[in-house]
């Protein structure tokens, strides 16, 4: 069902799990989404980005088949509107029912961040709706990278008090859109930062970190762990697989089918990896 995921993050929070947030930008990912958490008798944050909607023009269609799936999933399934940094996208993603949205003000001046960040929660808890907000840039939101920003923890746990937001995406040396899992994370900033704040941790960018450190993290208190580049590489690599191995293939489902199942795979690994289990 379409779920809220305060409680599930809240939970995983305590119990040191990790729960997969993972992005759609096409039907057949969003597909692949609920079918590997459903593999994998987990919940999902299944984000849409702000970025996603701007490639659909407009975020209406995509989200409300996307709402469709969750509400249909056998496990809870939030819908969360990723990276959102117009607040009039916010408020559209609250009246289709979005169950969670980031409002990404970490391009601001801290202030200002703060400010609009607290309007956005005060709109967002009138309907019921969770709030993630990011406090220290994560880099390579447009292809440069910086994983060097940090956030102090600190300064984190006054930005959560002031502005009530339910999630906080912090800076720990990962950055957007890495094609290899070779990223350096500052584990004891984490556990630092998770000793401090009050609310759920979300990494970003959590493509470039491999299967060891992603576990690592979450022991030291990571808990929503963002990935879209890793699974988008899976995903195209089939599709490039199959139409390399059949010129003639003319019918999309033909080359995207098994592109869906691999991705529905790999999102089943992941979440057995972020979760409570042994991985094999
Ligand atoms: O918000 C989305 C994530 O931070 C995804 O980042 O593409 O580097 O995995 P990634
Ligand atoms: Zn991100």
């Amino acid at each position: 069902p379409l779920a809220d995921p305060r409680p599930i993050l809240a939970a995983a929070r305590s119990a040191r799990h990790g729960v997969g947030a993972f992005n759609a930008t096409l039907l057949e990912h969003a597909e692949a989404l609920v079918s590997g958490a459903e593999a994998a008798r987990a919940p999902l944050v299944l984000q849409i980005s702000e970025n996603a909607v701007r490639y659909h023009g407009g975020l209406r269609p995509l989200a409300l088949a996307a709402r469709a799936l969750a509400e249909a999933a056998t496990v809870p399934v939030a819908l969360h509107l990723d990276h959102a940094e117009d607040v009039a996208l916010v408020r559209e993603a609250v009246d289709l029912g979005f169950t969670s949205v980031m409002y990404d003000g970490s391009r601001l001046p801290d202030d200002e961040n703060r400010a609009v960040t607290r309007q956005v929660v005060a709109h967002c808890h009138a309907h019921d709706v969770a709030v993630e907000a990011e406090l220290g840039e994560v880099g390579g939101k447009d292809g440069v990278h910086a994983p060097g920003v940090r956030t102090d923890p600190a300064e984190a746990r006054r930005f959560c008090e002031e502005t009530g937001v339910d999630a906080l995406a912090v800076a720990v040396g990962t950055s957007h859109a890495m094609a290899s899992r070779d990223a350096v994370v500052d584990l004891d900033l984490v556990a630092a930062i998770a000793e401090l704040v009050p609310v759920p941790l979300v990494l970003h960018g959590s493509s470039g970190v491999d299967d060891e450190t992603l576990r690592a993290v979450v022991a030291r208190g990571m808990t929503k762990v963002n990935i879209a580049t890793h699974l988008n590489k899976v995903f195209t690599g089939v599709v490039r697989d199959r139409l390399a191995a059949d010129p003639k293939l003319l019918d999309a489902r033909k080359y995207v089918a098994p592109a869906r199942d691999a991705m529905a795979k790999e999102v089943e690994r992941l979440i057995t990896l972020l979760g409570p289990g042994t991985p094999e």
